[in-house]
């Protein structure tokens, strides 16, 4: 068995072992009551997840699957949609809704920087005929959020417009009430805010969406409107990851008792901890402006005398403590440390020590304390216990 190590990095992140365990019950018939009882258990904690009435399908996929899921139920060929690119993966969602043969209207942004709701508006002025908008909420490759995101819904719902939401490396570790920033499809994966492991992904689907999805032509294995027949008597269409859904029933059950505002806040504060320590050592977040920093995802560039691999070789052979590089052209040339899940003080300190003393060893200079106290200093500002 490899050893146990703090996962540090944007997904998978640590999983509780309450969760690792319930991976073991024994297998059941996805046809039988006994599966029905943890589907509606399951689906109703979803719905407290996504903070939505409508209902949640799980998917037996990573997050690219949900993605490619939910373009593939709103976009038919010729369609026009809306896609601002900041980041390898609004790339990938580009990527997605042009293989499926959608006419993909780009705004083009820096990496680093989010999308306004000004510009998407400047967009719409200027586009007729415009299907859906699909966005990227926080960006991985960049640590970016787009906190215009409310402004965004709302000015799509305003001009009919529909709003695909990938909140991927989100979606429980920050605000994002479904229903009340009116989001039409929102697409999660189990992996990440959830400490819950890989497989699985999770998409919501508004009443608005359902008219459209109704009439597209739509996949055979991710068709949504197969899946709702299903989820009326609590069942899926295919047979279940059965592992990964009691795995998922353990984990939100997690997140029901520690309370969605506790446990925004509590990723909040760890984010705050990241960045004050980051700043303290002298480095430098990627987004370019304070207010997008991501509370989930902490990027920030590689010191040019440091060798990006070698300070995560460090940091992993010496500490145990793994974290990603940069990712698409920023690969070689940022870290990005995955503030999700189980985070707390403990993993928050244990990760930046191992940076600190990585980034030391690599000839990079660092005062006594420095970022350790800075990150300390954030928690007992907030009164928080290690
Ligand atoms: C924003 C975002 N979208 C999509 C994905 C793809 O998820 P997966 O690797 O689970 O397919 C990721 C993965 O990191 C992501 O961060």
């Amino acid at each position: 068995m490899p050893e146990k190590k703090l996962i540090m990095v944007p997904g998978p992140t640590n999983v509780p072992d309450r969760v690792m365990r319930a991976m073991m019950k024994p297998m059941i018939s996805h046809r039988s009551e006994e599966f029905r009882v943890l589907y509606r258990e399951l689906t109703g904690n979803l719905k407290y997840l996504f903070q939505t009435r409508g209902d949640v399908y799980v998917l037996a996929s990573s997050g690219t699957g949900g993605v490619e899921c939910a373009v593939s139920n709103i976009v038919d060929p010729g369609d026009k949609v809306l896609v601002p690119v900041f980041g390898l993966f609004s790339e990938r969602l580009k990527e997605s809704v042009k293989r499926r043969g959608g006419e993909v209207i780009e705004l083009s942004l820096e990496w680093g920087d989010a999308p306004s709701v000004e510009q998407i508006s400047q967009v719409l002025d200027c586009t007729e005929d415009l299907k859906a908008i699909a966005i990227v909420y926080n960006e991985t490759s960049t640590g970016v959020t787009v906190r215009d995101l409310p402004k965004i819904a709302e000015e799509a719902k305003r001009r009919g417009i529909l709003l695909l939401v990938d909140a991927v490396s989100i979606l429980g570790g920050d605000k994002l009430p479904v229903d009340d920033w009116q989001i039409d499809i929102c697409v999660t994966g189990s992996q990440k805010c959830l400490a819950c492991p890989p497989g699985l992904a999770l998409i919501s689907v508004s009443d608005d969406a359902w008219n459209l999805i109704e009439e597209t032509s739509r996949p055979f294995y991710y068709d949504l409107v197969q899946m709702r027949r299903f989820n009326e008597k609590y069942e899926t269409p295919f047979t279940p990851a059965l592992p990964l859904l009691y795995a998922l029933d353990e984990a939100l059950r997690m997140i029901r008792e520690e309370g969605l505002e506790n446990r925004f806040r509590r990723h909040r504060i760890c984010s705050e901890a990241f960045y004050n320590a980051i700043e303290d050592m002298g480095l430098n977040p990627i987004p370019i402006k304070e207010e997008y920093r991501s509370n989930t995802v902490i990027a920030f560039r590689r010191p040019e005398e440091v060798d990006g691999a070698t300070v995560r070789r460090l940091m992993d052979e010496r500490y145990g403590v793994v974290i990603a590089g940069g990712a698409g052209k920023m690969k070689g040339e940022a870290f990005r440390i995955g503030c999700m899940g189980i985070v707390s003080p403990a993993e928050v300190i244990q990760t930046v020590i191992a940076l600190r003393e990585a980034l030391i060893d690599q000839g990079f200079k660092l005062d006594v304390g420095s970022g350790l106290e800075a990150a300390l200093k954030t928690f007992n500002n907030y009164n928080y216990k290690i």
